[in-house]
């Protein structure tokens, strides 16, 4: 499996990639000075988004060149440096830090908010519930989640990413409620198009404030 992503990135095969970041996360997200964990970051441009809106940012990726992409791409200048066995990427000048390696190695706690997407949707189904309990032990009790899920017809075509139903979701994460859910069909990977499939959602999940 980690092959898998490491050879994406390798090959700049990254198209879940939103170069101007998440629709939902910028309509919906509003929490300031949180701690936030990104699991799964790639190089999203949302780490620097939530940066800039006033949070503390971990990233957690398995690919130091998705760590690279970042940098560069953001045009941030960064410090290297290590820590519990991850190689760590942290910005200068803004509060966002990247540590590369397994995931399910990553031990830090405390975290008080969690955005996740592009994260539990392409994981596979036996893969789902280790990575959500991981998760939750990374979090404060009541710590704010914001989540972005897919929905699409998977009898037509098969993820990553893959469909997780809301009964999959909140049995992970219970406190979730849907927020919003809007057409992303344009954004649709091409593997998906040529499937046949012609639809498919953006859905947005948080815990009440
Ligand atoms: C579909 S991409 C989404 C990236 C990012 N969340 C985004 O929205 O652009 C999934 C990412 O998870 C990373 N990944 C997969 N398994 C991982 C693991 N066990 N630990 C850390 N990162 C992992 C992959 O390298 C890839 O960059």
């Amino acid at each position: 499996m980690s092959e898998h992503w490491l050879e994406r990135w390798r090959g700049g095969r990254t198209g879940w990639h939103e170069a101007a970041g998440n629709r939902g996360l910028k309509q919906h997200w509003r929490a300031q000075g949180r701690n936030v964990l990104v699991p799964l970051c790639g190089k999203a441009r949302d780490l620097r988004w939530l940066a800039e809106l006033g949070n503390r940012v971990t990233g957690v990726e398995l690919s130091p060149l998705a760590a690279e992409a970042f940098f560069a791409e953001q045009k941030l200048a960064l410090r290297r440096g290590t820590r519990q066995g991850f190689e760590v990427y942290e910005s200068v000048e803004l509060p966002i830090r990247i540590l590369c390696g397994d995931y399910f190695a990553f031990t830090e706690t405390g975290f008080d908010a969690h955005y996740d997407r592009g994260a539990l949707v392409a994981l596979p189904p036996e893969l789902r519930p280790r990575y959500a309990r991981h998760t939750l032990g990374r979090l404060a009790a009541d710590a704010l989640q914001f989540v972005v899920t897919v929905a699409y017809d998977d009898a037509i075509a098969e993820g990553p990413p893959f469909v997780v139903r809301e009964a999959e979701l909140t049995s992970y994460w219970p406190r979730l409620v849907a927020l919003d859910a809007y057409d992303d069909s344009d954004d649709m990977p091409p593997k998906f198009r040529d499937a046949g499939l012609t639809a498919l959602e953006e859905r947005i999940w948080t815990t009440p404030s």
